[in-house]
């Protein structure tokens, strides 16, 4: 089997079309989504992410604001900045770049963040909400993965879903969105005993490890839809996700590549964020 390619890059710009319309007609009610995007310190990494974002937002007529700390700002410093921010009636979207320098503690500046300006969907009380099932501001990423799956005509219910990876950001919301679509889901993570027990079992695999080429043919099912999260640099310095991209496609249903898979919808439902935000804001 030759995998389908589940073209995220595609998908988004779908989608950015439909936001980038709804920015128009609430301007017409004299609303202009706001987002505020704080970055801490001299990340690389971090400042690459951070302009892609501020690009996406004013692409589709949003308003952007972009807030550089330097990486001494003292954690009551940066609290404040949230605080300003969350009466801010301008803004509809705070977002902290993560990581921040160690001497901020992250959980403390994470619910700082009102949860109805938590477009990242980090804050408990949206994590909650999405657990129980409720109105909530759903993480980016698996946001992305569910549209991706929706938009190919993958439906979930009664599936065998596989996460490998744990984080808060991805690995244990996209299992919990699975199960809500009722999926069946197991969580792999690195003390799992046999990965490949487990992932041969997966109709939907989803791979968040971080780890260049990490899945190989062996570890899928015939036919099975592989969602890879992953952005690494191989030895060639090659951008490339968690999953060996050429022998997974020759066996699996559908694909998405790295780049132009997860990563363009995890952007674009950040703007989605802060366009419900800025909806319900006029309520
Ligand atoms: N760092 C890496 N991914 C993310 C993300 O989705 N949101 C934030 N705030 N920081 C990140």
């Amino acid at each position: 089997m030759t995998a389908k390619i589940i073209n995220g890059k595609e998908i988004a710009a779908k989608k950015r079309i439909e936001i980038g319309e709804e920015v128009k007609q609430l301007k017409a009610k004299v609303v202009i989504p706001g987002l505020a995007v704080i970055l801490v310190g001299n990340n690389h990494a971090s400042r690459t992410y951070v302009n892609i974002k501020q690009k996406a937002c004013e692409e589709l007529g949003m308003y952007s604001l972009l807030i550089e700390m330097p990486e001494e700002t003292k954690e009551e410093e940066l609290l404040a900045k949230i605080e300003e921010l969350n009466g801010d009636p301008k803004i509809h979207g705070i977002l902290v770049q993560l990581p921040l320098p160690k001497h901020i503690d992250e959980k403390k500046v994470i619910e700082t963040i009102i949860p109805a300006k938590d477009v990242d969907g980090f804050h408990p009380i949206n994590i909650g909400r999405m657990m129980t099932g409720q109105n909530a501001f759903l993480p980016c990423a698996p946001y992305g993965i569910m549209v991706l799956l929706e938009e190919s005509g993958i439906s979930v219910s009664g599936k065998n879903a596989v996460v490998v990876g744990r984080s808060n950001i991805v690995g244990k919301p996209i299992g919990q969105l699975l199960l809500n679509q009722n999926a069946t889901v197991t969580y792999c993570h690195s003390k799992t005993k046999d990965l490949k027990l487990h992932t041969t079992q997966a109709d939907i695999l989803i791979v968040d490890v971080r780890i260049a080429n990490f899945i190989k043919a062996e570890h899928i099912k015939e036919g099975a839809i592989v969602i890879d999260v992953g952005i690494n640099r191989n030895e060639a310095g090659k951008l490339c996700g968690d999953v060996a991209f050429d022998e997974v496609s020759e066996k699996a249903g559908y694909i998405t590549p790295v780049p132009k898979g997860v990563g363009p919808m995890t952007i674009t439902m950040l703007m989605y964020n802060t366009l419900k935000s800025a909806k319900e804001s006029l309520r």
